[in-house]
């Protein structure tokens, strides 16, 4: 049950709050002078072992049929690959084609842009099918930064050394190596197409530290780089011209009697028709699955994130990686409860903010990784009992005063904007006084296995890019290295696709892999009764029910 909560007048804190702040200011100075020691490899394993979500059972279940049957995977998403097809006992005549082109490109998010301007350039006719619109994604909302090893003191190996750490070194090697590889040069083709990155007077780029990095490598707009990013590709998009089509969402690709991927079947969001486009390439660049919360956490995650290319790809015969795996940013906001779950930058903690206990003390160094950062803060609000009671559960703080004292007044205001406005709204000044965080699903490190050059290994003219792709980061993402990768990965996969296009002919069209895959559940006797892909979270608002009324 939540409890309630009583606020004083003068402050957005309860009294209990208020009380352990007081903890915590009064050990500030010490532990501006020290702080706890990075762990060891041993008790980070433990750690994780105990208290990360992706080490335990509880939560996942077995995938029954498929190309992954026998392992495991989170429950709901398990249940996706369980459920029927949304065009179930649908006869679609395939013939009836809306929409005909050379590249289809199915998410409209960083990954899906990059992807579109590359095969565009490329001298293909492009189509982007986005089921909200354009821009709307997990890119848009990416805050601290964006990777890339560019300066004097750095090299791309001391880059793939990092994030193959980080990933616990279960990163495919041939697609972190482009990943890193990719970095100065994406950076630049960003500049390029007007990106406005944080820079010193003298015109070189401002890089700061994160988690598990051996280098200051991020480069960033303020607190709002995916916002900033986001916004030039999707402009860059419009003014080539690239047909885009939104609220439109792709729920089943299309073969050709080759097995080639041909194109996808559509779904229009606001009349619930069904449209067939036929196309020689097929990118999925569907992004994340933060909406689907799973183990119960909030998300930082935009609302379409509902693993949907995950379902697609794996009813054709696509293999996932690592789909056991994910990301809870450490910290996500825990009050006030308007912004439960929202991203609190982890470059908040690089620049200095300690997590902290409701007695006032810090327990994980500031520049452990995520996963290790997260489950510090699992085990101090429940094994340890240490966190601070917030509605409906605890919390811990993360000191966001240190920053403007570590690096002199104004660099919370400068560097940190869009956090400072998100608590101002309700009346915290972060500059003042500490705020409160706990885990958030952010991001899904498994999906879709791919080859060194986009290309799904099962699905001639499949190519993957973005959060829907699995393997680069292994089993724990790195921060910033999810910016670069939609954008290393949508060129690429952009460039792939093209330059497959152009040499296809499209064979007749078929949905057989989705009947046989059906068959599959009936036989298993798995139906679970519901139809996926979900296309938007379980809570989201029946829109024509509500015309209805
Ligand atoms: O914490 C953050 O700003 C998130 C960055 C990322 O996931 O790469």
């Amino acid at each position: 049950m939540i409890k309630p909560m009583v606020m004083t007048k003068e402050s957005p804190f309860t009294p209990s709050m208020m009380e352990s702040m007081k903890k915590l200011e009064a050990t500030r100075e010490k532990r501006l002078q020290s702080e706890p020691k990075r762990m060891s490899a041993d008790e980070k394993r433990a750690l994780l072992d105990e208290f990360h979500p992706d080490y335990g059972d509880k939560g996942f279940a077995k995938i029954e049929i498929g190309p992954n049957a026998g392992e495991k995977a989170p429950k709901e998403l398990t249940a996706l690959l369980h459920s029927k097809s949304r065009i179930s006992g649908l006869d679609l005549d395939l013939d009836k084609i809306e929409f005909d082109t050379d590249v289809l490109i199915i998410g409209g998010g960083g990954a899906g842009a990059s992807a579109a301007i590359k095969a565009h350039k490329a001298g293909c006719n492009v189509m982007i099918v986005t089921k909200l619109r354009m821009g709307d994604s997990n890119s848009m909302m990416a805050e601290g930064g964006i990777q890339a090893s560019d300066k004097e003191n750095d090299s791309p190996m001391q880059h793939y050394l990092d994030a193959m750490g980080g990933g616990h070194y279960y990163n495919k090697p041939e697609l972190l190596r482009r990943l890193v590889m990719d970095g100065a040069k994406s950076i630049q083709w960003l500049e390029g197409l007007g990106v406005l990155f944080d820079k010193h007077e003298d015109g070189t780029m401002i890089t700061f530290p994160g988690g598990g990095l051996s280098r200051k490598r991020l480069h960033a707009c303020a607190d709002y780089t995916g916002a900033e990013i986001t916004r030039v590709l999707r402009d860059e998009v419009q003014n080539l011209g690239i047909n885009i089509v939104d609220y439109t969402a792709a729920i089943e690709l299309i073969l050709d009697k080759d097995g080639n991927a041909a194109g996808a079947v559509l779904e229009n969001m606001l009349t619930g028709e069904y449209l067939v486009a036929r196309a020689k390439t097929v990118v999925i660049a569907t992004g994340g699955a933060g909406r689907m919360h799973y183990h119960g956490f909030p998300t930082t995650n935009h609302y379409g994130a509902t693993a949907d290319g995950l379902v697609m790809a794996y009813r054709a015969g696509c293999n996932l990686l690592y789909q056991d795996t994910i990301q809870y940013h450490p910290t996500g906001t825990a009050y006030p409860v308007q912004l439960f779950g929202a991203l609190v930058t982890e470059k908040v903690r690089a620049v200095g903010a300690n997590l902290i206990n409701v007695n006032g003390d810090a327990f994980v160094h500031h520049l452990e990784t995520r996963d290790v950062a997260a489950s510090a803060i699992i085990r101090e609000c429940h094994a340890n009992n240490l966190g601070v009671d917030i509605p409906g559960g605890a919390g811990v703080w993360l000191d966001t005063p240190m920053i403007d004292m570590i690096h002199g007044d104004g660099k919370i205001a400068s560097a940190l904007p869009g956090m400072l406005r998100m608590f101002m709204n309700y009346g915290i000044d972060m500059r003042k006084t500490p705020v409160l965080v706990y885990p958030s699903f952010h991001y899904q490190n498994g999906g879709i296995e791919i080859e060194a050059d986009g290309n799904t290994s099962h699905i001639p003219n499949l190519f993957v890019a973005g959060e829907a792709v699995g393997g680069i980061h292994g089993r724990n993402r790195l921060l910033g290295n999810s910016m670069l990768d939609v954008v290393v990965f949508g060129r690429l996969a952009g460039q792939s696709a093209a330059k497959v296009a152009k040499s296809t002919k499209i064979g007749s069209l078929t949905l057989d892999h989705v009947k046989c895959y059906e068959n599959q559940i009936a036989s298993a006797g798995l139906d679970t009764g519901e139809a996926s892909p979900i296309l938007l979270p379980k809570y989201a608002r029946d829109v024509n029910a509500d015309k209805l009324k």
